[in-house]
């Protein structure tokens, strides 16, 4: 009775007081309906409802008049307002004075209120400032500033110019970032957040979920966070300026455009990725000034390398112990796990005669878990002192590095997430026990013997290894023009010269000594003699084993079979390939083991078998929904765009399938199988190969039928691979109606008749997930396309899945979209050699 009689007077309310369209403020006797807006006095911000992903489902936000889809705040981000033709929500100020969202259902229903209550007998209104700020305020106060409640004290993923992020002390609370569960799409609460932590220097961090730390920023050293240091190079020109303030009563961080101009957002995207973007007023689009993508090589994992080890993206293996450090485990340590144990100390600290080793270029150690003494205003010699006085102290440096450096911060603890940097970063002071930097001088003057003995040592393991790897290789006549070559490949020479050129260039790179050795004994028994009980596949080169170390890791150990000539070329390149790369999308390597006839790769064990398992079969298909299938897609493509451009070489990968595409336990994607992987020159973008190899139904036209390969012909098989994830549908198998088209085809047909909802996998066709399915179907296209030309590359991929690529082309036909009749009877898995009639 009550809700109906609230209803009546609602509408009779609204009724009366009707807001006009172009009104910065709601006073409390006012409604604003999901169909009304207000605007900024200058029309530059504007409050509304936006509908989310599921059209029923409405928000309350600002977003730019001019650029309307860019959302800047959102209020009732994880309860949307359903919308529904007889019930509309409606924003009011309510009785006690706190802003709330209802929906005018049969009683009176709140879904979403700004939780605060004020008592004043002045007039309360709502208004909606020009920098974006949504404030609640009195009229006829002094103060017109003085705001009851703003919305910039609740930040979605976006930080105006004018907003901060931080503490204040005085009243402890606390504002962060946290990204939407789909950028641009669905504003319901991310798996990610920036914030600020404090408690020995203020650190900003990426923060999971679940309140895992995920990268940590490091404390602000005057220029930017210690973490970040191409932030401040990024910034020489520009007008964007960092501001962070630390006080008693609070700290934070903000920015501010030199101009004036409030179309200027530091976004943290729901990939976890801080974006700074800039209004270009010409064109009317938004451009990336900056985008920090943490976790962009392996040092940014946060707390990569445990205790006292610092970790260098650049060298190998990443995780190196400081000086006067060893590992603690070196069981762990040569599998690669840095990070459990990390490195002690060489020689007990006898606390008096302690020196203390300068490290330069270097992310400062976390202050957030160890204790930490800080001073702001204290120098560097008197913060030596003070260090070297207390034996607890086990390292010191500067804060800040403007004016030559100054600030003083002292660990009383361990030294964790350390980075060395080629450029930026900071200086760092750790102790040692005097007597271990008086043998590193001994060393360095002893320097000359201890060479030569690496020397002999060296030459030795290569005598060994290449006279090993050229008897077996002389035994087996066909692998008698052995394929150094195809590791590097040198532009401007014919095919014969680059097979010799490069042939010694290539010897050069094969550090296998880099990798763990195995004993073969012990993978044997790992393997249980290699009994076809633990075998689990058959790789491209060998069988592949399941096998259990007696300390419990599981291992796969793919082992090149004896008879098969072609193997051993493939062995070579994928240690070559693979021991140089690291990224959570890429299977990873433990070690290798060769022991006379025995070849063998041992790797880190995938649970979760590969994507074809899944994806081929109706049974178990049903465990990847939609979700599962993107989280799968996107790590591939960021595994693909590591390999192109992020890793320290340019790889093309050349047989991406869904066979090479393994699953760990958390169903995360890793690139396997580098056996055909080639290494690309700085400044080539396409190499020809007399050799063809790959499978059929992912190989681009260019390659499999001219031998010409290059990134695209790797974006290609990806796009092959993203519309058989969509459909689930194998590129080559029949369609009974279409028996001359392959999946290509068949989806550009679909495209063309827009009936491409058609291909979508019926398990995963949820019309809450369309768009975003669709979205991934045109990407597939434009990867799928004949002219290599024409496809994106794996960068413009990976930000047209991130939704920083809104508006795409229009796809050109496929390449390959008739079926390979002749190869109709052809075991679809198979990896097939071809040799071109021109080549040999
Ligand atoms: C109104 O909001 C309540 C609480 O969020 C919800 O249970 C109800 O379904 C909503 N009704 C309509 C018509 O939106
Ligand atoms: C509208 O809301 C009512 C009550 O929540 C619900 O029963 C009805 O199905 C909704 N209508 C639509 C079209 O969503
Ligand atoms: C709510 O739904 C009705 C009918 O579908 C539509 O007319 C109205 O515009 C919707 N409300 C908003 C805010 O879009
Ligand atoms: C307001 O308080 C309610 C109940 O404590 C809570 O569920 C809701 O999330 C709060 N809203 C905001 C905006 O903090
Ligand atoms: C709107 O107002 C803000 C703040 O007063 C000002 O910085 C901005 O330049 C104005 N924008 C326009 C388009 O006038
Ligand atoms: C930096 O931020 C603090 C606190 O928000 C503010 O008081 C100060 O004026 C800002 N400084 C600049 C240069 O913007
Ligand atoms: C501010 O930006 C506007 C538009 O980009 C430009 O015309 C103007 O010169 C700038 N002013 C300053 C002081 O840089
Ligand atoms: C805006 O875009 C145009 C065209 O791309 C470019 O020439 C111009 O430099 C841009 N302006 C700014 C301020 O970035
Ligand atoms: C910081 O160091 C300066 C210079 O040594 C000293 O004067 C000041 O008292 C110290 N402040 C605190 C809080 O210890
Ligand atoms: C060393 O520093 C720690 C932490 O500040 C302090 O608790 C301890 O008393 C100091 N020890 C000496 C001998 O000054
Ligand atoms: C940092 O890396 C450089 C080479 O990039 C190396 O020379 C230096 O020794 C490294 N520093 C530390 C402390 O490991
Ligand atoms: C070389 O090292 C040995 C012990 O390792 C030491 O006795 C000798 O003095 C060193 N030689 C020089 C030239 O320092």
């Amino acid at each position: 009775m009550q809700g109906l009689f609230f209803f009546l007077f609602m509408n009779s309310l609204s009724f009366l007081t009707t807001i006009s369209t172009s009104t910065d403020t709601l006073t409390s006797s006012q409604i604003l309906r999901t169909t009304q807006t207000l605007q900024s006095s200058n029309e530059t911000f504007v409050l509304g409802f936006i509908p989310g992903i599921n059209l029923n489902n409405f928000y309350l936000a600002i977003w730019y008049k001019n650029s309307q889809d860019t959302v800047v705040w959102v209020a009732n981000r994880d309860n949307p307002l359903q919308n529904n033709s007889t019930n509309d929500g409606f924003l009011k100020i309510g009785d006690n004075g706190n802003i709330v969202l209802l929906n005018s259902s049969s009683n009176n229903n709140l879904v979403w209120s700004s939780n605060q209550t004020t008592v004043t007998k002045n007039q309360l209104v709502l208004q909606l400032l020009d920098n974006g700020n949504l404030v609640l305020r009195e009229t006829n106060v002094n103060d017109p500033t003085k705001y009851l409640w703003q919305s910039f004290d609740f930040p979605t993923d976006t930080l105006l110019p004018s907003m901060n992020l931080g503490w204040n002390f005085d009243k402890n609370t606390e504002k962060h970032l946290t990204s939407w569960k789909i950028t641009g799409q669905n504003p319901s609460t991310g798996d990610y957040s920036y914030k600020i932590y404090f408690h020995g220097l203020p650190e900003t961090f990426l923060v999971g979920s679940d309140r895992s730390l995920i990268y940590r920023g490091g404390p602000w050293n005057g220029e930017t966070f210690s973490g970040l240091p191409e932030a401040k190079m990024q910034d020489d020109t520009d007008s964007i300026v960092f501001n962070f303030s630390w006080n008693e009563h609070g700290v934070y961080y903000s920015f501010s455009t030199i101009n004036g101009s409030i179309y200027s957002r530091l976004v943290l995207n729901s990939y976890g990725q801080l974006q700074h973007f800039t209004w270009n007023q010409s064109t009317k689009t938004w451009s990336t000034k900056y985008l920090y993508v943490f976790l962009s090589d392996d040092c940014d994992q946060y707390r990569k390398c445990g205790p006292y080890s610092i970790c260098g993206a650049h060298a190998s293996p990443v995780c190196k112990c400081m000086k006067g450090f060893v590992p603690k485990n070196e069981r762990t340590w040569n599998v690669n796990d840095f990070e459990s144990d990390g490195c002690v100390r060489k020689t007990n600290l006898d606390c008096k005669s302690d020196e203390f080793y300068q490290m330069v270029n270097v992310k400062l150690p976390e202050t957030t878990k160890t204790p930490v003494f800080v001073n702001t205003t204290m120098g560097i010699k008197e913060c030596g002192d003070l260090c070297r006085r207390n034996c607890s102290c086990t390292g010191y440096a500067n804060i800040f590095v403007t004016n030559g450096g100054s600030g003083c911060v002292m660990w009383f603890g361990e030294l964790v997430d350390i980075i060395n940097y080629t450029k930026g970063g900071q200086d760092l002071y750790i102790r040692q026990a005097y007597s271990k930097l008086d043998i590193d001088t001994n060393e360095e003057t002893n320097g000359t013997a201890i060479t030569i003995a690496i020397v002999i040592v060296a030459t030795i393991i290569v005598a060994t290894c290449t006279y090993f790897l050229w008897s077996w290789a002389s035994k087996h006549s066909e692998l008698s023009s052995f394929h150094f070559q195809l590791f590097v490949l040198t532009t401007g020479k014919s095919p014969q010269e680059n097979q010799s050129a490069s042939l010694i260039g290539d010897v050069k790179q094969v550090k296998i000594e880099d990798l763990p050795l195995f004993e073969f004994k012990n993978i044997s028994t790992a393997t249980n003699n290699f009994s076809s009980a633990n075998k689990i596949g058959q790789g491209g080169f060998g069988s592949v084993y399941k096998g259990e170390l007696p300390d419990g890791l599981e291992i796969a150990v793919k082992r090149l079979s004896r008879d098969s000539g072609q193997g051993l070329e493939e062995f070579m390149n994928e240690v070559i390939v693979i021991s140089k790369l690291q990224h959570r999308n890429l299977v990873r390597l433990l070690g290798c083991c060769i022991e006379e006839e025995e070849k063998m790769l041992v790797y880190e064990y995938m649970p979760n078998n590969s994507l074809d398992f899944y994806l081929f079969d109706p049974i178990k298909k049903k465990v990847l929904d939609w979700q599962k299938r993107l989280y799968v897609i996107e790590g591939i493509s960021r595994g693909l765009l590591y390999l192109h451009r992020d890793s320290r070489l340019r790889i093309i990968h050349r047989d991406l399938k869904p066979s090479n595409i393994l699953l760990d336990g958390e169903l995360n994607p890793k690139i396997s199988d580098f056996g055909m992987a080639r290494i690309f020159g700085g400044t080539e973008n396409e190499c020809n190969t007399r050799r063809i190899v790959g499978t059929y139904g992912y190989m681009s036209p260019e390659y499999a039928m001219e031998g010409l390969f290059s990134d695209k012909s790797d974006v290609f098989s990806f796009g092959v691979l993203l519309l058989e994830i969509i459909s689930g549908r194998k590129n080559t198998s029949l369609y009974n109606h279409e028996q001359t088209l392959n999946l290509l085809g068949y989806a550009w047909k679909l495209w063309n008749e827009d009936e491409v909802v058609s291909l979508i996998d019926p398990q995963i066709c949820n019309p809450e997930y369309l768009d975003d399915i669709l979205r991934c179907i045109h990407i597939g296209l434009l990867c799928v396309q004949e002219i290599a030309k024409e496809r994106p590359t794996m960068a413009t991929v990976v930000s047209m899945l991130n939704s920083e690529i809104v508006k795409f082309p229009r796809p050109f036909q496929p390449g390959f979209i008739q079926r390979q009749i002749e190869r109709r009877g052809e075991p679809s898995v198979n990896r097939v050699t071809v040799t071109s009639l021109q080549g040999r």
